[in-house]
């Protein structure tokens, strides 16, 4: 006979096929424990809520599956699973109250026990652990078919690239080394949804390399460009003011017009080719930190929207922070470089204190450097004694 011992379904399910539709039994029939609640003795079971023996798939017929892994709990006799349940209803012991009231005793103990919160220092914390939060910008793209494309610890001027580039334009951007003008032109094609090129002038970089050229058998051999100017894309000419003036020649023929003659044949330009250009210098020749550059003609200069690249400090901290340095050795970093980069500006000096000196300074600190080796490393770098002198004059 099967005498039914649970008033509740078991917590953790049948061990072999996880059914929790079940209740403990005394099969009286086979030999087992005495159980006081019950006044029976039989062995452990599990049952149906029809009050039949519980067979899992591929038991044979006689066995539960669930009663051989669970042996009754030796300590109460009653099945672990059981005592689980009962456990978790069981008055706080300490309390001594009646069992109605438990909860709310026990509920005026935590009470009783819990901090004292005064709402205006928790407000002034809080308050000031934002003042510290620097988040920066995120830009979302979205287009007219609804699409939305979220470029996280973007530069604050990536929306506007990105926007001058559907506008029809292309785009110059114009700013001191490490501010993030490559980057830019990387995520402004992204955000976008087209195909992304991208190649370094110097002055030694061939038109060959922008056109494609003719092998000696009389095989065209394609270049990046092709497939941007032909199929569509950004195409990103890094350290445009640094480019050969017979190469800017060329881009700027490739912009004039609808078509332009590559070596095998003229080709016609895709509506969604766009070209982002990113220089040290506005195109007017060298200046005092940006020796070397080239002046840009004016009717190639003349082609393109300008934008104008600053260091985004709230990306420059992100990235700092991104390096898994202490984040207050990372806001030292910061203060101390941004003071560098402030007097370097004012004093007119020709040293430039990028973005990557304060991310690189991080990097080496993470990595157990000391302040002065990423001082040395980052930042000094060799410079004269004169020069060192000035620029730390301010920290
Ligand atoms: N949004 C960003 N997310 C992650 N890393 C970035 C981001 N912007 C810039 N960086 C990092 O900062 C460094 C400088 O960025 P980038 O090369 O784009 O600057 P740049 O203005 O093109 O510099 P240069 O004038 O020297 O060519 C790179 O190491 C780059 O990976
Ligand atoms: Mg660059």
């Amino acid at each position: 006979m099967l005498v039914k011992h649970s008033r509740r379904t078991i917590r953790s399910g049948c061990k072999k096929c996880g059914n929790r539709s079940l209740y403990w039994a005394h099969d009286t029939e086979q030999g087992g424990d005495h159980c006081e609640d019950c006044d029976t003795s039989g062995k452990w079971v599990l049952i149906g809520a029809a009050g039949t023996l519980h067979k899992c798939a591929g038991d044979d017929v006689t066995t539960s599956g669930a009663v051989e892994e669970k042996a009754p709990n030796k300590l109460s006799a009653v099945p672990a699973n059981e005592h689980e349940e009962k456990a978790v209803s069981t008055p706080v012991p300490t309390l001594s109250a009646p069992a109605g009231d438990a909860f709310a005793a026990f509920q005026s103990l935590v009470a009783s026990l819990a901090p004292k919160v005064d709402r205006d220092e928790v407000a002034a914390m809080i308050k000031s652990e934002m003042d510290n939060i620097i988040v920066p910008t995120r830009t979302v793209v979205e287009r007219a078919s609804g699409e939305r494309r979220i470029i996280p610890n973007s530069h604050e001027k990536l929306a506007d690239v990105t926007t001058d580039l559907l506008a029809g334009e292309h785009v110059l951007m114009v700013g001191p080394a490490g501010t993030g003008k490559s980057t830019i032109a990387e995520q402004a094609a992204e955000s976008i949804g087209i195909p992304y090129y991208s190649i370094s002038l110097s002055p030694m970089t061939a038109a060959s390399q922008i056109i494609g050229y003719m092998q000696a058998e009389g095989e065209y051999v394609r270049s990046l460009f092709r497939e941007a100017f032909e199929h569509g894309g950004v195409f990103h000419f890094d350290e445009f003011d640094n480019g050969h003036p017979s190469v800017l020649a060329v881009i700027n023929a490739s912009l004039a017009n609808g078509h332009m003659a590559f070596p095998d044949q003229m080709v016609k330009r895709h509506p969604d080719f766009r070209c982002v250009a990113s220089a040290n210098t506005y195109g007017r020749g060298p200046d005092r930190a940006y020796v070397g550059r080239q002046q840009v003609d004016a009717a190639t200069l003349d082609r393109f929207s300008i934008e104008t690249i600053g260091v985004d400090e709230a990306l420059e901290q992100s990235l700092c922070l991104a390096t898994g340095i202490d984040k207050q050795k990372a806001l030292e970093v910061l203060d101390y470089v941004r003071r560098l980069r402030k007097n370097a500006e004012e004093s007119a000096m020709t040293v430039v204190i990028s973005p990557r000196a304060s991310v690189g300074m991080c990097r080496l600190l993470a990595a157990g450097k000391t302040w002065d080796a990423a001082v040395e490393s980052r930042v000094h770098r060799g410079m004269g004694e004169k020069d060192w002198n000035k620029l730390r004059a301010a920290c």
